[in-house]
């Protein structure tokens, strides 16, 4: 099954409980929630409390989707604790983000010691290789389709091939792994990236961008549920 995983970055932050319940019943089964501290990325968005409310709203309005954290920041090994607290569900950590390999499995560990979902995110520039020797101990890989930092950003086309790439690996080893693809994603191309063997697909202001949300939540999944 291929998942939409609304990213709440493009919401209109005074209704955030309005966006997110339309997400919801629009049948989003993920919500993509991208954390972003000035450093690693050169933009600040949110962090550990709208996660943290936006939990309590799900739990108090009997709503159930994956909490899918993006961490687009520096240090994330401090930061695991208090975001898996706060509810996220699946925890990602960017590669370049990590000082050595022996960090990000250090990370990983972390993450499966409170009992979460463990991704770790590439940039477009930064190869598939990085994550090869790692696919056994992860849930998801992210596979960056813009530079991170901004939402509204356009597809960056040659990420694609390093999707086929890891699917093509993930398979050889027989691994169960979620592939994720974030940024830029349209009506235009989510088709193309789930044929690409992405199976839980981003999408923030193609969806955010509308007067109804749920309905384009909804056109989106149609497309992929196909
Ligand atoms: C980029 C973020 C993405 C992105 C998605 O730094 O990780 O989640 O904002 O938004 P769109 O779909 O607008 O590119
Ligand atoms: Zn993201």
């Amino acid at each position: 099954m291929t998942h939409l995983a609304p990213s709440i970055l493009s919401a209109d932050f005074t209704r955030l409980g309005e966006g997110f319940t339309a997400i919801a019943e629009g049948g989003a089964t993920y919500v993509h929630l991208d954390v972003m501290d000035g450093h690693f990325v050169p933009n600040i968005s949110f962090g550990i409390p709208v996660v943290e409310s936006l939990r309590k709203f799900a739990d108090k309005n009997g709503i159930n989707m994956v909490f899918d954290a993006h961490l687009m920041i520096d240090n994330p090994k401090e930061y695991i604790k208090p975001f898996a607290d706060a509810g996220a569900d699946l925890i990602t950590f960017h590669c370049e983000a990590c000082t050595s390999a022996g960090e990000a499995v250090e990370i990983i560990n972390l993450i499966r010691k409170e009992g979460k979902r463990v991704g770790i995110a590439i940039n477009p520039d930064t190869p598939s290789e990085a994550l090869k020797d790692l696919l056994p101990q992860i849930d998801m890989a992210l596979v960056m389709s813009v530079v991170p930092g901004f939402g509204g950003q356009g597809f960056i086309e040659h990420t694609l091939d390093k999707a086929r790439t890891i699917r093509k690996w993930s398979d050889e080893q027989g691994l169960p792994l979620d592939i994720q693809m974030d940024g830029g994603v349209n009506l235009d191309n989510i088709q193309t990236v789930a044929g690409a063997g992405v199976n839980i697909i981003v999408v923030g202001s193609a969806i955010f961008a509308h007067e109804d949300v749920t309905a384009k939540t909804r056109e989106f999944i149609n497309l992929i549920s196909k």
